[in-house]
């Protein structure tokens, strides 16, 4: 019998400090602190993110370790993110990563974290994960029905990020389109923070949507040609209707949070559905995955789950667990990185930008 492989998977791109252990593709732990500091700024503060990550990063590796069951002897290769994100958070993953591979003598794997969002669909039971270890040897198209099969779309909607990714192969994506100036979930933490919900709001207004009525308020959609998206905007237009509204009202926001919560994440849910549907349509392709923080809305799964009755999609939507930051999703993107002999040497930097 071959040899277990090991991965250990060190993420710190914002203000999420995770380790993850996946074995021979496997997941055996997945951790993750989160940084409560940044709640009273109503933002993530890079500076208070990294000190943060130095504070967390042993306890959370060695958690991880731990919960694994797991030798730290036994471990494979260290696979971390290399970017995109803040520098200074990168800066204590990366040297982490770099001084445990070293200590260990084991080789170092870099990961891009967007790509690792989408890879998260791939983190499975180990049937599954057998099925795709044999795919990339073999170029045999995935047979478990609970990961897509290549090639797909995924829509990357993150607090950074919001992608429109056509994926041929593991490690071969196009990103069609993209947004031009905020992300999707930068849109919902902006509107939150404009009814001064603290920071992230975007879990917050999903939540208060759950019961508010989607169509009571209608907020302008922007034009933006191709695939690209746009939610600056929107940000603005909801700036300026709250603020009207609360000048008339100053009880406005409290007395209809639900309903103003509900029309705003329905606005970004159409804004995103009708650019994925156009990608789909140019394509014609129709395994549809989404990825990234904004893929754990709860409304932008149902209208997702709803195209596959709709339009007859295949729809891929991840585990809560993996749609926000994760070290899981590293992890998995170092083990396939690992079967292809794919490592960096010690002099290997972090990059704030990152493309895929
Ligand atoms: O992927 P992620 O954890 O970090 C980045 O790489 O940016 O995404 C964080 C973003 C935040 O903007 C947060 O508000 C948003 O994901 N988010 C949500 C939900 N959960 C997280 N947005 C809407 N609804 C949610 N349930
Ligand atoms: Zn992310």
């Amino acid at each position: 019998m071959s040899k277990s492989i090991i991965i250990l998977g060190i993420e710190s791109s914002c203000d999420d400090t995770a380790a993850a252990v996946i074995k021979d593709g496997k997941l055996l732990a997945n951790v993750v602190a989160n940084q409560e500091i940044h709640r009273q700024y109503g933002g993530v503060v890079p500076e208070l993110a990294s000190r943060a990550h130095q504070q967390n990063i042993i306890p959370v590796v060695d958690s991880a370790i731990r919960k694994s069951g797991i030798l730290k002897e036994n471990i494979s290769a260290v696979a971390f993110t290399r970017g995109p994100g803040l520098m200074g958070s990168l800066l204590v993953g990366t040297s982490f990563a770099k001084a445990f591979a070293m200590g260990l003598n084991v080789p170092l794997i870099e990961v891009n974290h967007m790509q690792a969002h989408i890879l998260a669909h791939f983190i499975g039971e180990e049937s599954g994960i057998k099925n795709q270890e044999s795919r990339i040897n073999s170029q045999q198209p995935t047979t478990n029905n609970k990961q897509p099969s290549f090639p797909f779309l995924c829509l990357t909607v993150s607090g950074g990020h919001t992608q429109i990714v056509l994926v041929k192969d593991y490690f071969d994506m196009t990103v069609l389109g993209e947004t031009i100036d905020d992300a999707a979930g930068e849109a919902f933490d902006k509107a939150a923070k404009i009814m001064l919900l603290p920071y992230p709001g975007g879990p917050l207004i999903d939540k208060y949507a759950a019961t508010g009525n989607p169509l009571k308020f209608k907020f302008t959609k922007p034009q933006i040609p191709e695939l690209n998206f746009s939610f600056s905007g929107l940000k603005t237009g909801f700036m300026n209707f709250i603020n009207n509204e609360t000048a008339k009202n100053p009880n406005f926001v409290s007395e209809n949070l639900h309903d103003i919560c509900a029309s705003i994440q329905h606005t970004i849910i159409e804004i995103l559905m009708s650019k994925l549907k156009k990608a789909a349509f140019q394509t014609n392709i129709n395994h549809i995955a989404i990825a990234g923080g904004v893929s754990a809305n709860s409304g932008l799964r149902n209208a997702l789950k709803q195209t596959e009755t709709e339009l007859g999609w295949k729809t891929f939507i991840p585990d809560f667990q993996f749609c926000t930051d994760n070290a899981a999703m590293i992890a998995i993107t170092g083990y396939f990185k690992f079967m292809k002999n794919d490592f960096v040497s010690q002099s290997t930097a972090p990059l704030a930008r990152y493309s895929l």
